[in-house]
């Protein structure tokens, strides 16, 4: 998956870059035709698992703070996904249509307030992220 740059810059290249190719997975899951959607829904499960497991690396390394708040934000996220995979599987195209539609709402919320929170916690405290 290609990255350029997010949607919603926070100034931490890592995270940025990790981002980017959210937007870039969701677009794909957006714009999927039928026969496309379980490769595009797998792309998502598998961005998802290593953006969030990154960061959550990012914050065990650094001591963050909000690590639990963070965590849980992204089990919600999984947990949402699970039931969609499980729906999907059972033959309900729309659950992922909805979820396409309502991944971006959640993530601008949350690259606002915990992934910014965390980039300012890493800036502040001169960690550079491991790739
Ligand atoms: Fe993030
Ligand atoms: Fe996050």
């Amino acid at each position: 998956m290609s990255a350029g740059a997010p949607a919603i810059p926070l100034g931490y290249a890592p995270i940025d870059a990790l981002h980017a190719e959210f937007d870039a997975c969701v677009a794909a899951l957006t714009d999927a035709p039928a026969e496309r959607l379980p490769a595009a829904l797998s792309a998502v499960r598998a961005h998802v698992l290593r953006h969030f497991g990154d960061e959550e690396r990012w914050m065990r390394e650094s001591a963050f703070p909000a690590f639990d708040c963070h965590q849980r934000e992204h089990d919600k996220v999984l947990d949402v996904l699970a039931e969609v995979e499980r729906r999907f599987a059972e033959g309900d195209d729309e659950v992922v249509r909805r979820l396409a539609t309502e991944l971006p709402n959640w993530f601008s919320i949350h690259a606002a307030t915990m992934d910014a929170a965390l980039v300012a916690w890493l800036g502040a405290n001169a960690v550079v992220a491991s790739p």
